[in-house]
């Protein structure tokens, strides 16, 4: 039974989702800062849940900052820490006062997740190995959706640096505005029920992992993105893609101010939606979203083009034919699988459109 290609209700999710079985080792992190209402909501429910967790997030907002590594390059803090929770002074590297669990670091979502590898774990928690079972990023205040948030978001990006270094992730993305974590009093509100979802899936992952084993198989991260919620009901959680109508920036240009700005290039761009790899037939998560379920999409870390005829075309040119042929590198199949967004007028270039 492929159970991925399904839709799982929220009745099946409650039934579906065995009692954890152990405790993991999650390692938490995110872009929108160490005093995020969503991600300190989701660690503490996370560890209501059972687990030992610890937060490695940025000392202030870093969002957008895709993959970057970026290191301060100064010793102390030389301003406070979102909502002045630690004041200047203080390492650049710390834990919340109130909490030892929570660390921060003034370095982008990236850099958190080398500082937390390399730095916070062998000094301060020998037992983790440098090896968490898991990195959660976000939620994120706001969603990400398709493959150009691959480079842009500080969420994904704290995700596939883990990725690389060998550790299982999930990027978490919502819907609710940004909340600081001190302004929420009562666990019925948006932050929380984010925070309350994202939980629900990670049991779903510790209750379907042995003692031991990896989470997610070496490479693999996963990219889970909320709706809008209107109370803590678990919406129905979808299997989907990156692609499928998904949206990349233009440079807006204003006549009058003489500056640039982005918006959405609409109708979707082909390149941003095109389908190599994976199951075409699944609906894109930017879809999903918008109907109101969770979406669950699952990548890899290796960006190797598939090796299929389109790829044999692009070696050819380096290399010319292959192996007297006369056909092609490998020749397989050119006529590949086409765009992911059938029906969908497509942005083949600026101006061009194309049907799909
Ligand atoms: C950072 O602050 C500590 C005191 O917390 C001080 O001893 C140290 O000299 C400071 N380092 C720099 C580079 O300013
Ligand atoms: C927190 O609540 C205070 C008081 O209502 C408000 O001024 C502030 O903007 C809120 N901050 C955030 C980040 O939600
Ligand atoms: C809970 O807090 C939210 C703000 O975070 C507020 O809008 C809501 O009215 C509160 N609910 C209760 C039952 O106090
Ligand atoms: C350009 O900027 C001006 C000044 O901010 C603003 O009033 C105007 O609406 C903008 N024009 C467009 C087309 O967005
Ligand atoms: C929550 O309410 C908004 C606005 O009515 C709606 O767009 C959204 O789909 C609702 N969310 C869910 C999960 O039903
Ligand atoms: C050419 O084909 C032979 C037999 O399949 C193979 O052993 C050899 O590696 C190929 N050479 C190149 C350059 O692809």
């Amino acid at each position: 039974m492929r159970f991925f290609a399904t839709v799982i209700s929220a009745a099946a999710l409650l039934s579906l989702a065995p009692a954890p079985t152990h405790a993991l080792k999650i390692l938490m992190n995110n872009d929108d800062g160490f005093g995020s209402g969503n991600l300190r909501e989701f660690y503490r429910i996370l560890k209501g849940m059972g687990h030992d967790v610890l937060i490695v997030a940025p000392a202030t907002q870093q969002s957008a900052q895709g993959g970057r590594a970026d290191y301060t390059t100064e010793a102390n803090l030389t301003a406070p820490t979102q909502y002045n929770i630690v004041p200047a002074g203080a390492p650049s590297v710390g834990t919340d006062p109130h909490d030892a669990n929570i660390w921060y670091y003034n370095g982008t979502p990236a850099a958190c997740t080398f500082v937390a590898l390399d730095y916070v774990l062998p000094r301060h928690y020998p037992a983790w190995n440098q090896a968490p079972d898991l990195l959660t990023s976000g939620p994120n205040f706001g969603t990400n959706l398709g493959p150009f948030v691959f480079t842009l978001s500080g969420t994904l990006g704290a995700a596939y640096a883990a990725v690389e270094r060998s550790i299982p992730a999930l990027a978490f993305s919502a819907s609710n505005p940004s909340i600081a974590f001190a302004n929420v009093t009562n666990g019925s509100n948006p932050a929380t029920w984010a925070a309350g979802v994202s939980a629900q899936i990670v049991d779903l992952f510790a209750g379907r992992t042995a003692e031991g084993a990896r989470v997610l198989p070496l490479g693999y991260g996963v990219n889970v993105n909320i709706p809008e919620l209107n109370s803590s009901a678990m919406p129905e959680v979808v299997a989907s893609r990156l692609t499928g109508n998904a949206v990349v920036d233009i440079a807006a240009y204003n006549e009058t101010t003489g500056l640039f700005h982005y918006e959405s290039l609409e109708p979707p761009a082909a390149g941003v939606n095109v389908c190599y790899n994976g199951d075409c037939g699944l609906p894109g998560e930017t879809d999903v979203v918008a109907s109101g379920k969770v979406s669950v999409s699952v990548f890899t870390v290796d960006y190797d083009a598939p090796s299929i005829g389109y790829t044999d075309m692009v070696f050819e040119k380096v290399f010319g034919e292959r192996n007297g042929t006369g056909g092609g590198y490998g020749r397989r199949d050119v006529g590949v699988r086409r765009g992911a967004a059938r029906g969908r007028r497509l942005m083949t270039g600026r101006d061009a459109l194309r049907e799909e």
